[in-house]
């Protein structure tokens, strides 16, 4: 990617620890130590509901960042029901998949990994959501929830969740098309992708609390990308409220 203007806010703008500190070279030890094997292997979701649910206000109304959570899973149906409320495919349309939520050019930068901590019939680990299929991709199995609460500057309520969405930007789908400028726009889709899975999960009778401190390549090695081309952009944990 050329490097510019945008780049530069990206890499300027990350929270970062110092690099020799204990949390620092812990984390990054037991980060290596749980993903020595990638997965790879595709889950299959239960078909969304397009029809029922709660009425829109009424979730509008009633949505509030949630901290604490009881430690009771999700069910799978509710984990893909947020998942295509956040980015599922609503309308072909000639070359274009179109989605829940709106994109600039519709060139969907953003892709979101699950960090399922208590999701029944899933095991534990990181996951990476395919809209096309309605489906899942094991990236590695495990349990990464505290790894994750503690990249999130030890936001410990991140570990109480049942699971956690990663929304992450592509830049280059974007900015091929847009340059420097795409970078405004990365973050106005991840905060409609946020928006619509924090209403779906209300409407579902769960909390969803979004999340923007965190150390940005301590996520990204979490997630095995690589920062140059992707990024960690917003969390979003969601689980039963207590
Ligand atoms: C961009 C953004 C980043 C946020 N980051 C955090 C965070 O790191 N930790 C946290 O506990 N809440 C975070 N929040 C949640 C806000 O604190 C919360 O939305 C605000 O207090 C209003 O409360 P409400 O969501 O219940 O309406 C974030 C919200 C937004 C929009």
């Amino acid at each position: 990617m050329k490097e510019g203007i945008g780049h530069q806010f990206q890499m300027e703008t990350k929270y970062q620890r110092e690099p020799y500190s204990p949390g620092a070279v812990e984390g990054q030890q037991k980060r290596e130590k749980l993903k020595e094997k990638l997965v790879d292997k595709s889950w299959p979701l239960p078909p969304p509901d397009r029809e029922d649910g709660w009425p829109l206000f009424k979730a509008i109304n009633s949505r509030r960042s949630v901290r604490e959570f009881r430690k009771k899973p999700v069910s799978l149906a509710a984990l893909s029901q947020i998942l295509w409320a956040a980015q599922g495919i609503t309308l072909k349309a000639g070359d274009f998949s179109l989605r829940t939520a709106p994109s600039a050019g519709a060139l969907y930068p953003i892709d979101i990994y699950v960090c399922a901590q208590a999701v029944e019939t899933l095991n534990p680990g990181l996951y990476h959501f395919l809209p096309a299929a309605q489906a899942l991709r094991m990236r590695y199995e495990g349990d990464f929830s505290q790894l994750l609460a503690d990249a999130a500057l030890n936001q410990d309520f991140l570990a109480e969740a049942s699971l956690v969405l990663v929304l992450t930007a592509v830049f280059e789908r974007t900015t091929w098309k847009y340059g420097a400028r795409g970078f405004r726009y990365l973050y106005l889709d991840a905060g409609h992708i946020a928006q619509n899975a924090a209403l779906a999960a209300v409407s579902l009778g769960l909390g969803s609390c979004p999340v923007a401190a965190f150390f940005d390549d301590e996520i990204n090695a979490l997630l095995g990308v690589n920062p140059a081309r992707e990024s960690a952009v917003y969390l979003l944990a969601v689980g039963w409220p207590r």
